[in-house]
């Protein structure tokens, strides 16, 4: 849940830190931190609140030593406080982490006991503690780093300097996230990419259960018993103005802009129209014949694209499919069953709960799929097979082109097991396949309805209540909908499937209560019309989302956003883009802080 980054070779440390830190700061935000190698000693600067704290704090280190780490948290373990801040030094040692350690407390106690002293509330501390404690007996810092590890249960990616060695970062990684950047007499190395992208695209990814060890000019990587593991480096080809905002004020309206391209990205390859076929090359099997039921399993916004994906899997490829909350299905009595393949969606790959989940099912002997953003990711690299959504680097917290690629794969995924079931002929799969090159133009159409929608965002920010009602594919996305406009502009939104206003929801609705109505062509249509009436007749005001050859709707209210129709599994990539700008304009309008919403990070890696 926090964004290490670190830099070692023959420029100031401190700078390229603290410019690696500003593209993790979605990772966590409550405080940051810098440790950098100065003349024998090390450096540690800490600040409270956002990173321009440190960064003022940092001013007369800019040129400092050559070789330091960083930090950006999002607090588990104590409060936020400069002292639980990030990095923590333990004789020698300091040390920065991202994860959880499970078992801190019943090592804190041992070391307690054994005369140590702690400092903080944190459980990183007793990394640091415990790697100094064993540094002690071996006067090797490699070897203690490996007899520690042992001890640790959780997850942890983190970077280690040691006073004595000035020339060395050592790092660890189990389940948190964690990759290297080489550079010509430099290294560098981050939580995620993006911090990494303004200095080089040759990127070593470490997997779990590895130790890797920098100099400026040298990476080594071992495992957990210390053999030497040996990798070569991987070109990236990902810009970096990808990752960076490109002139849009929030990195969440740009990569809202960016889903046409993101779509593209995420299907272009495997899309076959000659053929009539989709191609996913990462399947070495065919689904329908190993399995006879899927089993979704996600968090969030994921949570949401599976829902819609059941509905793609069940109309089209006539497979049964269960959706369930990682955070539920982790905990709760499951009835394994081997005909079910088990599928996990996750923008980061690194959801602590859909983590926990696949292992569950890995452990119980189950065939498992994944649908991930991140390359490299714990889950990408844990399930059987990944098939990735090349959506680039979302930095915005609120997920929004990461939601359209995974609901993109999932429309591939049911159209290749309708193509292998044959319920779907190759003139058929053709259609999709031709209607889907055709997507990326109605996006961007649908993308021009922003100034529209930024108008009615006006007339409604100041509603603290709000209904979003859908049926069909549509009840997912106004689910989706909804947790947008909670998660960046702190409205208070419910989803309800349209038909179940008059079993309760319905007695909510009067004029403080506006209602987001979601029906654009479908075979709802008129059925959600009776329920635009029936909130009419309370006396509530409607926003609603229709096709735009849809002349009806316009006789009931005077809020109308109008998407271009292709066909009903497409359009819900339409559908969702009027949702998003929606939310983000109330957003901006209340003045929240739309990229960075409170309480919330990216990649929840902790329970
Ligand atoms: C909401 C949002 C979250 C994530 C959820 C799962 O905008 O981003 O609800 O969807 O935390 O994250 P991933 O997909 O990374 O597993």
């Amino acid at each position: 849940m926090c964004g290490i980054v670190g830099y070692t070779g023959n420029k100031y440390a401190v700078p390229i830190i603290i410019d690696g830190l500003k593209r993790l700061e979605y990772r966590g935000y409550d405080s940051a931190g810098v440790a950098v190698h100065e003349r024998n000693a090390i450096k540690i600067v800490r600040a409270v609140g956002k990173l321009r704290n440190l960064i003022e704090k940092t001013a007369n280190l800019k040129a400092s030593g050559t070789s330091g780490i960083g930090h950006t948290r999002w607090a588990t373990h104590g409060k936020p406080s400069e002292v639980n801040a990030h990095p923590h030094k333990a004789g020698s040692i300091v040390l920065v982490h991202n994860g959880i350690i499970e078992n801190y407390g019943e090592l804190k106690a041992r070391l307690i006991k054994k005369g140590v002293i702690f400092e903080s509330e944190t459980d990183t501390e007793v990394i640091a503690q415990l790697i100094n404690f064993y540094f002690q007996e071996t006067k090797d810092l490699f070897s203690a780093i490996i007899r520690s590890i042992k001890d640790l249960r959780g997850s942890f990616a983190c970077a280690v300097l040691n006073e004595k060695e000035p020339d060395k970062i050592y790092l660890m990684k189990y389940e948190s996230p964690l990759v290297i950047g080489l550079g010509d007499r430099e290294n560098f190395f981050a939580s995620d990419m993006p911090a990494l992208l303004p200095y080089t695209n040759r990127i070593v990814f470490l997997k779990d259960g590895e130790i890797a060890v920098l100099t400026d000019k040298t990476y080594k990587i071992f495992d957990f018993s210390g053999n030497e593991v040996k990798r070569e480096p991987e070109i990236m080809n990902i810009s970096i103005s990808q990752a960076e905002k490109g002139g849009y004020p929030h990195f969440m309206l740009k990569e809202i802009f960016e889903q046409p391209e993101a779509f593209i990205n995420t299907v272009r390859t495997r899309l076959h129209p000659d053929k009539g076929e989709i191609v996913l090359d990462e399947l070495n099997y065919k689904i329908s014949e190993r399995f006879s039921s899927i089993h979704i399993v996600a968090c969030g916004t994921s949570y949401h694209a599976g829902l819609l994906g059941r509905i793609f899997l069940e109309e089209l490829a006539e497979m049964p499919v269960y959706v369930e909350i990682a955070s539920e299905f982790r905990y709760k009595k499951n009835f394994f069953n081997k005909d079910t393949l088990y599928l996990f969606i996750s923008q980061s790959g690194s959801t602590a709960d859909t983590l926990a989940a696949l292992k569950k099912c890995k452990e119980a002997g189950m065939g498992t799929l994944a649908i991930c953003n991140v390359l490299g990711s714990s889950i990408s690299l844990e399930a059987d097979n990944t098939i990735y959504t090349h959506a680039g680097p979302e930095i915005g917290v609120a997920s929004t082109k990461a939601f359209s690629t995974q609901v993109s794969v999932l429309l591939l995924l049911a159209l290749k097991i309708a193509g292998e079931k044959n319920l779907l002929k190759r003139k058929e799969i053709k259609k999709y396949i031709n209607d889907m090159l055709s997507l990326p133009r109605l996006m961007e159409e649908a993308l021009k309805s922003s100034e529209n929608i930024k108008d009615i965002a006006k007339k409604f920010h100041k509603y603290t209540n709000f209904l979003y009602l859908g049926r069909g594919l549509s009840y997912p996305l106004a689910m989706e909908g909804a947790l947008k406009l909670k998660e960046i502009s702190y409205i208070h939104a419910e989803a309800y499937a349209a038909g179940e206003m008059k079993h309760g929801p319905i007695a909510l609705i009067d004029e403080n209560m506006p209602t987001f109505l979601i029906n654009p062509e479908s075979p709802h249509f008129e059925k959600t019309l009776s329920n635009m009436q029936e909130v009419l007749a309370r006396g509530g005001k409607i926003i609603a989302l229709a096709s735009n050859n849809d002349s009806t709707t316009k006789n009931y209210t005077d809020y109308i956003i109008y998407i271009p129709h292709i066909n009903t599994y497409l359009d819900t990539l339409l559908t969702i883009i009027p949702l998003q700008l929606f939310a983000y304009y109330c957003a901006v309008l209340k003045g929240t802080d739309v990229d960075q919403p409170r309480n919330l990070a990216k990649s929840v890696t902790v329970e």
